[in-house]
């Protein structure tokens, strides 16, 4: 293997990936992005030029897809419209591109017999009650509550259909909620950040009691990187840190990390069929892969994250502004 083709690669976890790619292993890169809101250039800013290369498309775009393909060695598959709450006020591109972007991979990776690796979240799963003591594992029935989820869950089993009718050869990883550097500032732990920079009160939504199972960004690359590498074909893997927090202690962390009164937010109108919690086994990634991570503590990766959106206001302030008029447009 020395040539990936990573879609999405200008969005959050895909250009995080290319960074760790490059920085830890001697690949070549080749990201297929289509650029849209989510897609930022600057977040590839500084990529070596005879090891990466960048071309804007669209995964839906079959032609392109195939002579890109003929170039690869493996794909790993991140493009995704990626947000719960844009899915519920318009949920067609969530169609367009996570259901037949992800087709038109697939057909693509028959053709030219390509290893191709699906990324997917643990939201296809559902929500567990607060107080279950059950997390999501590989064998947890299907059960996506929002638009976005569902296109997810439909994306993961065309790949399982591709496999067994089809024979290609792919894996599949469902991961839990990531933070870290190049994250829109639409996601929770960005926008609260960058309110509080902005002097804006964080947002948090209903009572705030939602749980989350946070991971690092550099956590979910390592843990792709390991599938890709030595993951069995045809198997899902589910990655997580072990982070669960209400979204209630994260805003109260920020807060605190950042000077102010812990209490120094506001409640605000409740996301629609709002997942009430998140909360992953990875045991089988770890005992087969012997994968593990390396940010075992949530608190100081949220420092070194809210450090960096204070150092990289040239970053994340374009969209600042149209992204807070959308929310309160919402009561959000
Ligand atoms: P993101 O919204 O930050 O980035 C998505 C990227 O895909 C953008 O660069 C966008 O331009 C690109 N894109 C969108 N439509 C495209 C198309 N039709 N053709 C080509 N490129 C297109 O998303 P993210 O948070 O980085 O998520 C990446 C993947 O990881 C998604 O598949 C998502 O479902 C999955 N995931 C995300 C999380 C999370 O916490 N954010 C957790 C688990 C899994
Ligand atoms: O679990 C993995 C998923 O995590 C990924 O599949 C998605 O692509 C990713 O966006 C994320 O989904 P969430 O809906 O959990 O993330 P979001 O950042 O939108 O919200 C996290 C939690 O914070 C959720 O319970 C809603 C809440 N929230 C969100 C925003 C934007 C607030 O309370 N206030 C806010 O302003």
């Amino acid at each position: 293997m020395r040539r990936l083709l990573v879609t999405g690669g200008a969005g959050f976890i895909g250009s995080n990936f290319v960074h760790h790619v490059i920085d830890n292993t001697d690949l070549h890169v080749t990201v297929l992005d289509k650029l849209t809101y989510a897609g930022n250039l600057r977040s590839l800013d500084g990529l070596p030029g005879d090891r990466f290369a960048f071309v804007q498309g669209d995964i839906a775009d079959a032609a392109l897809v195939d002579s890109l393909f003929g170039d690869a060695d493996a794909v790993v598959h991140y493009a995704a419209e990626s947000h719960n709450d844009n899915s519920l006020h318009d949920p067609r591109p969530f169609l367009d591109t996570n259901i037949v972007g992800t087709y038109t991979l697939l057909e693509a990776a028959r053709r030219h017999g390509t290893r191709f690796h699906h990324i997917s979240t643990d939201e296809v799963y559902g929500d567990l009650e607060l107080d279950d003591p059950a997390r999501f594992t590989e064998t947890t029935p299907y059960n996506p509550s929002s638009p976005y989820s569902s296109t997810k869950a439909g994306s993961d089993l065309l790949v399982r259909a591709w496999v067994r009718s089809f024979g290609v050869q792919a894996t599949i990883s469902n991961c839990s909620n990531n933070y870290g550097p190049y994250q829109h500032v639409e996601k929770f732990i960005p926008r609260q950040i960058t309110n509080v920079i902005r002097g804006i009160r964080p947002k948090l939504y209903g009572a705030g009691e939602n749980v989350r199972d946070w991971i690092h960004a550099d956590d979910h690359s390592s843990a792709v990187l390991t599938i890709l590498e030595r993951g069995r074909i045809g198997e899902t893997y589910l990655i997580g840190a072990d982070g669960e927090r209400s979204n209630k202690e994260v805003v109260e962390l920020i807060l605190e990390e950042m000077g102010q009164p812990r209490d120094a937010y506001d409640h605000v109108t409740d996301r629609a069929g709002h997942d009430l919690r998140y909360a992953i086994d990875s045991t089988k990634l770890r005992t087969e892969l012997g994968w593990m991570p390396a940010y075992s503590d949530f608190e100081s990766g949220l420092g070194a994250t809210i450090a960096w959106y204070r150092d990289h206001e040239d970053w994340w302030a374009p969209a600042k502004d149209e992204t807070e008029a959308f929310y309160a447009s919402k009561g959000q």
